[in-house]
């Protein structure tokens, strides 16, 4: 059986993350494609040369050409410019616009079968113009937020607890802003739910609160500590689980952004939600009861995602 092809738009800080990632989990072949020449090419080289040492059998191929993206399994998008001190992921919206459009069009002519996983920022309403400018079936595309979210939430859970990272879920629903909905009730060390864990005593209401509070500002941390770019190894991880669930067709429950159809009271927006993700590519929307507190969490975040969708149409009319 042939392998599989991954193409990755944008071999930058996640790009390159995401390259190594892929071979490492021996997931498939790997076209890194990028405006910048050199790079591509650099990257898959030196990855290529840590294969004999790990052991992994991938090819890597640097590309400037979206043909060399033809027939691809999986594209993964981070091509645009990412976060510095100071500013906000809506920041972006003008230029990354661009860039989706131009990434769209050479998928759309390309590799209009593949499943694709944008993670360029503001996220909700890249993936929504990326799917416009592709034209790709709706659960063909989706963004990643919801899994390095949660993964955030997990780790400061596990970290506050003495416990393992395995051992911890969390929940974190809406757009991937500020404003974000960390769902502590579905949240569980070993299935038991955090407000128990408050309870039992494990941690007080108000280092949760903390916790949940540096979940919603968790990019944002890492881009002040870093000053030049953003967070990459824990994005990068997240799509290539979102990847894998696709091409393995483990039918794993992920937090992503998808294209919504009147779920959660949501029409033709992508936001974060749970999803089922297969070899269809989103098999199921997955649905859960709202308390009141946590449905108006929800709606301010929905409410973040029309306004940047808003901002989108005003730039680029051809949207509306
Ligand atoms: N086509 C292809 N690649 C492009 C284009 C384009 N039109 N425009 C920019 N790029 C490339 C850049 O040359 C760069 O190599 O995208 C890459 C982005 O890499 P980084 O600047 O290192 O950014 P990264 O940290 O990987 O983040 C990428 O993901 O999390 C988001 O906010 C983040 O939007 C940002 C994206």
């Amino acid at each position: 059986m042939a392998r599989k092809k991954i193409a990755l738009i944008g071999s930058g800080q996640i790009g390159g993350t995401l390259a190594h990632l892929v071979g490492l989990k021996e997931l498939g072949d790997v076209v890194l494609f990028d405006i910048a020449e050199g790079i591509p090419q650099g990257k898959g080289l030196d990855i290529a040369e840590s294969a004999p040492v790990d052991g992994f059998d991938a090819r890597y191929k640097g590309a400037q050409e979206y043909a060399d993206i033809a027939g691809a399994d999986v594209v993964i998008v981070t091509a645009g410019v990412p976060r510095k001190p100071g500013m906000s992921r809506d920041d972006l919206i003008e230029i990354n616009l661009k860039v989706m459009q131009a990434v769209g069009e050479g998928i759309r002519t390309y590799a209009p079968d593949a499943f694709v996983i944008c993670i360029t920022n503001p996220l909700d309403a890249m993936v929504w113009a990326l799917q416009k400018f592709s034209g790709l079936p709706a659960n063909k595309i989706v963004g990643m937020a919801g899994v390095l979210d949660s993964a955030r939430f997990r780790h400061f859970l596990a970290d506050e607890f003495g416990v393992s990272v395995q051992d911890v879920t969390a929940f974190v629903l809406g757009g991937h802003g500020d404003d974000m909905v960390p769902l502590v009730r579905y949240s569980t060390v070993a299935g038991i739910p955090l407000p128990d864990l408050v309870k039992m005593g494990w941690t007080t209401q108000e280092k949760l609160d903390a916790m949940v509070e540096r979940t919603r500002k968790g990019g944002g941390e890492i881009v002040n500590l870093l000053k030049t770019g953003s967070a990459f190894y824990a994005p990068a991880a997240s799509a290539i689980a979102m990847a894998e669930s696709y091409l393995k067709d483990k039918k794993r429950v992920l937090p992503c952004a998808a294209h919504l159809t009147g779920q959660y009271g949501v029409d033709g927006l992508f936001v974060g939600v749970p999803i089922v993700i297969g070899e269809n590519g989103v098999e199921r929307i997955v649905e859960v009861e709202f308390a009141a507190d946590e449905k108006a969490m929800f709606e301010k975040s929905v409410a973040s995602v029309t306004g940047l969708v808003d901002a989108c149409k005003k730039i680029n009319p051809e949207l509306a």
